[in-house]
């Protein structure tokens, strides 16, 4: 019951990563307040029931996330972690053809998102000289090959965030860091698990990791909780890679280099 008492907010909520994050943190005893810009996030505050509340909005609103900061302390008197998680991944448009429309839809949630949610937690942790806030980057973010030009900017962008943000609120007691999640089986890899099996082919995914699979959501929410916890007390600034190893090795032939 690491968040007894504790209060907590959760942007992407309604699927995925966020979704996983909401069940864990209320088992582990928080008041979870689940922020989606789907209303399927009501499900998500039914299966977790008592101490969980929804808001429908977006996360990349300055208003709309002032007001989701404001309302833990208004309603519930405190506000201990963020987990700034929503996010988009985007189209896969080649280089020569990528639009600045394009650029702007997966920055506008991603990065700004992600950095209106550390300034608002900021605003009400700092005072009281406490507080963690985990945002969800990518291994895209680390380097080429896991998703399209914006996407992976956006998430080195999330990385970079979490280093200036962590040193900026230095002395201050809140921590900012963030998970750089590998290949996970959600709603928005949705099409690329469906199309490997639909192909006969679920066998590949996963398989450039050490670990040789996907993860589930719990397993990326779980290292998240982690993090938002005190167990993680001198953790700050950092990029954490769950990606069962991916990002530990430049790419090799199997059979060939160990
Ligand atoms: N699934 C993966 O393999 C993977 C890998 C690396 C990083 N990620 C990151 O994990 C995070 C969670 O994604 P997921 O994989 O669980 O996908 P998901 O699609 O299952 O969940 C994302 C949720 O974010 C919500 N959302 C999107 N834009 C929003 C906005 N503007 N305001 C409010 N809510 C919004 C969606 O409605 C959805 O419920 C994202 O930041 C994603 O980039 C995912």
């Amino acid at each position: 019951m690491r968040f007894e008492g504790r209060v907590v907010l959760v942007t992407g909520a309604a699927s995925g990563i966020g979704r996983a994050a909401v069940l864990q943190f209320t088992r582990e005893g928080a008041t979870v307040l689940a922020a989606d810009r789907s209303d399927a996030v009501q499900a998500v505050v039914e299966t977790a029931g008592g101490k969980t509340v929804g808001l429908v909005g977006d996360a990349a609103d300055e208003a709309f996330v002032g007001l989701a900061v404001d309302r833990a302390v208004r309603d519930f008197g405190r506000l201990d972690a963020v987990f700034a998680n929503a996010g988009v991944s985007g189209g896969m448009t080649m280089l020569a053809d990528l639009q600045v429309s394009e650029w702007e839809a997966v920055l506008r949630v991603n990065l700004i998102g992600v950095f209106l949610a550390i300034r608002e937690a900021a605003r009400v942790m700092v005072p009281v000289g406490r507080g963690a806030i985990v945002s969800t980057a990518s291994v895209a973010g680390i380097r080429s090959g896991a998703g399209g030009i914006p996407y992976s900017a956006s998430k080195a962008g999330v990385i970079n965030l979490t280093q200036t943000a962590a040193n900026q609120l230095g002395g201050t007691g809140v921590r900012v860091n963030c998970i750089c999640p590998g290949l996970t089986e959600t709603g928005m890899t949705a099409p690329m698990f469906e199309g490997a099996r639909a192909r006969g082919k679920e066998d590949r995914l996963g398989q450039l990791n050490a670990l040789r699979r996907y993860a589930s959501p719990e397993e990326q929410a779980a290292v998240a909780v982690f993090l938002a916890s005190d167990e993680a007390s001198y953790v700050n600034g950092q990029a954490i890679a769950v990606d069962g190893g991916l990002s530990s090795s430049h790419p090799t032939v199997p059979g060939k280099f160990v």
